[in-house]
């Protein structure tokens, strides 16, 4: 059943071109320059309406609707808030008729998540769902779906439910935009075209996954690492930072780049690695300062960028792995595919049952 895999992570991370194929086809028009959501309820005219939303999630789905918030926020221009449900319904939350709830859950079943639904539709929100089980509690509850085709996750540790998750976002912002008008058609299609291409381009990065081992081993042997990064490579670390605690035990910590040095900065020593993220073109310039601090306080460093950037970044880091030029919207679902590679081969060096980390179950029904 692991298809030759040794475990079913490994599977799962080889699967993810096909999840992304899967969780795209049908909602795309035959153009290829328009997303149709075939089982949508929500009218045009409540999708005009929306003021604000708020995605809800735990863990990685958490981590997905931090990507979530900025893809909605450049594509439609409406204020977004992510939390992670179990601080969300303590805090009072301001839900209005005009509220759009976005609740993200691999299973569907996480207590916490669907507690902050239930708390949503009382205050009289829209709920809408991103969930892989369509059958799930939390697809019963809710207005309205959005169903990640990314087929069954066995591995605790999450990895094609994420990334399909964030094409989930990708079509639903695309959707609003169409809708309310703040992208035109033009730049709808370029956007679509760069997704078309994402699984080919996921594919070029599996087949180079040898070339992360080194890195991976080495800091198998140490007991505290970092992530770094801005914007969306910011959220894509967040990402890459849980996923290594929960398979390899090793202590690391995401950081915003520019955060470091207000405080982080002072763990940075001799040897210890960070992984930098930096796809996000705009701020690269900022990044690679933020790299030169570490690398001036004995960090070992590990880019992940574009080819194209790869030639200057050497120049500051001491390990690159580059992946294929997409959008900026988009870097999340490439980059993030090196992360998940690392921790992967983070475990395996460490000799860890990846499938089945201690003290931690798939779905978490308790709140
Ligand atoms: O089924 P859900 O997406 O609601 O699960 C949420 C989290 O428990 C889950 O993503 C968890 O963080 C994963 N084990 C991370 O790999």
């Amino acid at each position: 059943e692991k298809g030759g895999y040794e475990y079913f992570m490994h599977k799962e991370i080889h699967e993810q071109p096909r999840a992304y194929q899967d969780t795209m086809r049908g909602r795309v028009d035959e153009s290829g320059r328009k997303v149709v959501l075939p089982d949508f309820h929500m009218t045009d005219k409540q999708i005009k309406n929306i003021k604000n939303v708020q995605i809800i999630a735990c863990g990685t789905a958490y981590h997905a609707g931090l990507v979530g918030r900025t893809v909605l926020e450049r594509l439609v221009r409406i204020p977004v808030e992510t939390d992670v449900a179990s601080e969300y319904r303590y805090r009072s939350p301001i839900v209005t008729p005009e509220t759009l709830v976005i609740v993200v859950s691999q299973s569907g079943e996480t207590a916490d998540t669907l507690a902050a639904l239930r708390e949503a539709h009382a205050n009289g929100a829209h709920v809408l769902a991103i969930t892989n089980v369509v059958g799930s509690s939390i697809a019963r509850d809710a207005n309205d779906v959005i169903a990640t085709l990314a087929g069954p996750e066995i591995a605790v540790a999450s990895t094609k439910a994420y990334t399909s998750q964030l094409i989930a976002f990708y079509l639903l912002g695309l959707y609003f935009a169409q809708v309310r008008g703040t992208q035109t058609e033009e730049q709808v299609a370029e956007i679509l075209a760069a997704m078309q291409a994402l699984p080919e381009q996921v594919d070029a990065i599996l087949a180079r996954e040898e070339e992360i081992k080194g890195y991976a081993e080495k800091i198998s042997s140490h007991k505290h690492m970092f992530f770094i990064g801005r914007g969306l490579d910011y959220a894509a670390a967040q990402e890459g930072s849980l996923k290594l605690k929960e398979i390899s035990y090793i202590h690391s910590e995401a950081y915003a780049a520019g955060e470091l040095k207000h405080g982080t900065l002072a763990l940075i020593e001799e040897g210890i690695p960070v992984v930098a993220l930096a796809t996000e073109q705009a701020l690269l310039e900022k990044t690679v300062s933020n790299i030169k601090e570490v690398k001036a306080r004995g960090g070992d460093v590990m880019a992940v960028c574009y080819e194209e950037d790869a030639k200057e970044l050497a120049k500051s880091v001491d390990a690159i792995f580059t992946i294929p030029k997409t959008l900026p919207l988009l870097s999340a679902s490439l980059s993030v595919i090196a992360l998940q590679l690392l921790s992967y081969y983070a475990s395996l060096a460490l000799g860890l049952d990846v499938d089945k980390p201690r003290n931690l179950a798939k779905s978490v029904t308790v709140e």
